[in-house]
């Protein structure tokens, strides 16, 4: 390795997000489950979400994202050396989502792959590629966080099915001086929570049979009170120790980006953390969760509606929390 590479930061110079057209309120919810407005905007602050049509998977979505994140930073698809892809929804089982969006990027130079931390899985693509590009083990990366989230969702199952969308953002990092960009990351999970939020079917332990897809194997199976209680806490003290290991505190954090799973959760973690309405980016009421899309998705859409808005030098504290268990946080300088 070239020891030079050693003191060099690693830098997002390009994002980009795409969300399906289609639109599903929580009026068309009303008319398929026993639900309402109300309690979906009370208990959750989500409005609406995205559907993705028929013939769009998981690489459609991420190939607009990525094209979009491609452009901005000005470098094409065939100068990248890593292709990762947060995803629980993928096209199929292997090869991954990354090596299928590799093709159709024509990115002849990178290795491809996959990562599968469900809603957490951006902040743990990130934090690989920080660590790919400060190892000097590649120069340009992309990070993809792709869902969709309606493939795997029961329409028949009020509990879960007001809160998923569809959705993909992108990133492309590269080397930049030491002190900007990235400064920590942090990663963590529990499996002895794996049956709050899982898919039971479809995999090697319950292979799908017609049986199991008459009992919905097939769905998210979610115990809500359970996930929002570990959340608040997993994802203020990932927060916390992100700016720690940085040697900052979280009162320097200019904004917070959170994965969107419910706005009672964000507000949660927004005044735990003593963090003022404005600093906190949302996007839940629009584009409800769309798991590891959620943070570059609301990220890219605050980017294009308020240019120049985070400017050099300010904190960005990304934080997520998800299915596996599995949370962490990314703090940026940007
Ligand atoms: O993406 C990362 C991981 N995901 C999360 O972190 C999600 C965390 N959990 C949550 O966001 C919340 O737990 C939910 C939004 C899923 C549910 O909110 P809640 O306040 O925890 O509601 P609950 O599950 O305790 O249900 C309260 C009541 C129940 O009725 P009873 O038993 O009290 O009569 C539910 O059957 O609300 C009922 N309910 C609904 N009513 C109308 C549940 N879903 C709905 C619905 N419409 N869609």
């Amino acid at each position: 390795m070239n020891s030079n590479k050693k003191i060099r930061g690693a830098c997002i110079t390009g994002i980009g997000c795409y969300v399906p057209e289609k639109v599903l309120t929580n009026q068309d919810l009303e008319k398929m489950v026993d639900t309402s407005d109300e309690w979906i905007v009370t208990r959750t602050g989500i409005k609406e979400r995205r559907i993705a049509a028929e013939n769009e998977a998981a690489s459609d979505l991420a190939y607009h994202a990525s094209m979009d994140a491609l452009k901005k930073a000005g470098v094409k698809g065939r100068d990248l050396d890593q292709i990762i892809v947060a995803t629980a929804t993928s096209d199929m089982i292997f090869p991954s989502t990354a090596c299928l969006l590799q093709d159709r990027l024509g990115s002849k130079n990178s290795a491809a792959y996959d990562v599968t931390a469900a809603c957490s899985g951006f902040i743990y693509g990130i934090s690989m590629a920080h660590s790919m590009i400060l190892t000097g083990k590649a120069e340009k990366i992309l990070v993809v966080g792709s869902e969709v989230l309606s493939s795997m969702t029961d329409y028949t199952d009020r509990k879960t099915c007001v809160l998923f969308g569809d959705g993909a953002g992108a990133v492309v990092m590269e080397p930049c001086e030491a002190g900007k960009g990235v400064l920590a990351t942090y990663m963590r999970s529990d499996g002895s929570y794996t049956d709050l939020l899982y898919k039971p079917g479809g995999g090697s332990r319950m292979p799908l049979t017609p049986e199991r897809l008459k009992e919905g194997q097939q769905y998210i199976h979610m115990k809500g009170d359970g996930l929002f209680k570990y959340a608040v806490k997993a994802m203020v003290s990932a927060a916390r120790k992100t700016a720690k290991d940085a040697g900052l505190t979280t009162e320097d954090v200019d904004y917070l980006i959170p994965h969107q799973a419910n706005i009672r959760i964000i507000e949660g973690v927004r005044k735990r953390l003593k963090l003022k309405k404005e600093q906190v980016i949302v996007n839940i009421d629009r584009i409800g969760n769309t798991s590891s899309a959620s943070i570059p998705i609301a990220w890219c859409e605050y980017e294009r509606n308020h240019p120049g808005k985070i400017s050099g030098g300010d904190l960005v504290m990304l934080v997520a929390f998800g299915g596996g268990l599995t949370w962490g946080a990314v703090l940026y300088r940007k």
